[in-house]
């Protein structure tokens, strides 16, 4: 259990008020987000997309988006910097000017270079580019933190208590890495760990798999269960097991059978997938059928915050992610 509310994250936006540029600026869900967000005076959004137009959506779906900042990317006073920048970075790509401005044109891309550039602090972007279109720019621009070796990303899974004592869990990595290796399994973990901790999470962490500590065999399991063991090596203050199964995972009555003694079977809260396949389907399985609200994919290891919405979100979800995206920047 754990007490995540977004008061705390609004509290520090509000004492230290945050940039945050949305790359779809015509959606009607981003547009009654950035007028939820301008009246609330902690974020201020850029819109990206010819103004004009920006003004005709907001209007034609009844959004006050008054003091909102638009920038349209066919129209921009600093195009030449943003150009040189992009080709300083792309430079072992050999990429030319013209394809620089090319790409540029794209909001993606020129949502990213914003951030680059320090204009803005945060990105929010993916209302309809895939997760792929909108983390790509991310990647090749502003690159991993210093000491990582990849993005990786986590969901904070939230089921709401009547008390307000609500239960929050961590799952990773479901929306970046295909197929990661043991190394990246244990990278994914510290990140996953740290995130977990700002939204009230003591990290217990599982190392899942179809075995629990040897039941099964296979080369997956191994995978896991290597991992665990040096996750439990590189942060030894962190409660770590693995393999284990979901059920041993989470279930007091299953942990006493299957593994009596591990420091984290039976209330496991922050999970470690075997690939994006498990965690893609096991995070939307706890969102769906377990009602839990699910945020995210909240981008680890990137030296800026970028992240990325489902095409399915709604307005609140788009405001929620914003509030997310900028209070980690
Ligand atoms: C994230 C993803 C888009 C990157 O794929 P991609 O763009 O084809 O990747 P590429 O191999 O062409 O790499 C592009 C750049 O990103 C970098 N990169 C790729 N994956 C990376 C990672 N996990 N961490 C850090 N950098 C990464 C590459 O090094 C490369 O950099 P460079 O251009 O400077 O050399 C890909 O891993 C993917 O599609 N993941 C699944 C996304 C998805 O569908 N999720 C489910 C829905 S939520």
């Amino acid at each position: 259990m754990a007490s995540f509310g977004f008061g705390d994250m609004i509290a520090k936006l509000k004492a230290d008020p945050k940039v945050i540029v949305f790359t779809e600026g015509t959606d009607p869900r981003i547009l009654e987000a950035a007028s939820r967000l301008l009246a609330g005076y902690f974020l201020k959004p850029i819109l990206l997309g010819n103004p004009a137009e920006i003004e005709k959506a907001a209007e034609d779906n009844g959004h006050n988006i008054r003091g909102a900042e638009m920038i349209d990317p066919a129209n921009y006073d600093r195009m030449d910097e943003m150009v040189a920048e992009f080709c300083e970075l792309r430079k072992k790509k050999g990429v030319t000017e013209e394809e620089a401005r090319k790409t540029l044109s794209q909001s993606n891309y020129f949502g990213t270079m914003l951030v680059k550039m320090g204009v803005a602090d945060a990105l929010l972007g993916g209302a309809t580019y895939s997760t792929a279109d909108t983390v790509r720019p991310a990647l090749q621009l502003l690159k991993t933190k210093p000491g990582n070796s990849i993005v990786s990303s986590c969901f904070i899974l939230v089921r709401p208590a009547a008390t307000g004592d609500n239960e929050v869990m961590a799952m990773a990595d479901c929306a970046i890495n295909i197929d990661p290796t043991e190394d990246e399994l244990v990278e994914i973990c510290g990140e996953t760990v740290e995130c977990a901790k700002i939204f009230g999470v003591d990290p217990q962490v599982a190392f899942l798999s179809y075995s629990t500590l040897g039941s099964g065999k296979g080369e997956a399991v191994d995978k896991m269960r290597n991992a665990a063991k040096k996750a439990k090596a590189k942060y030894p203050e962190v409660p770590i097991d693995g393999e284990l199964q979901f059920d041993a995972a989470v279930a007091p009555r299953v942990a006493r059978t299957k593994c009596q003694g591990s420091p984290v079977a039976g209330h496991a809260n922050t999970f470690i997938f075997p690939d994006i396949n498990a965690g893609n389907i096991g995070y939307k399985i706890a969102q769906r059928m377990g009602n839990f609200d699910a945020y995210g994919p909240i981008l680890l290891g990137l030296n800026g915050s970028v992240n990325d919405l489902s095409r399915g979100c709604n307005a609140l979800e788009v405001y929620s992610m914003a509030i997310i995206t900028a209070a980690l920047a």
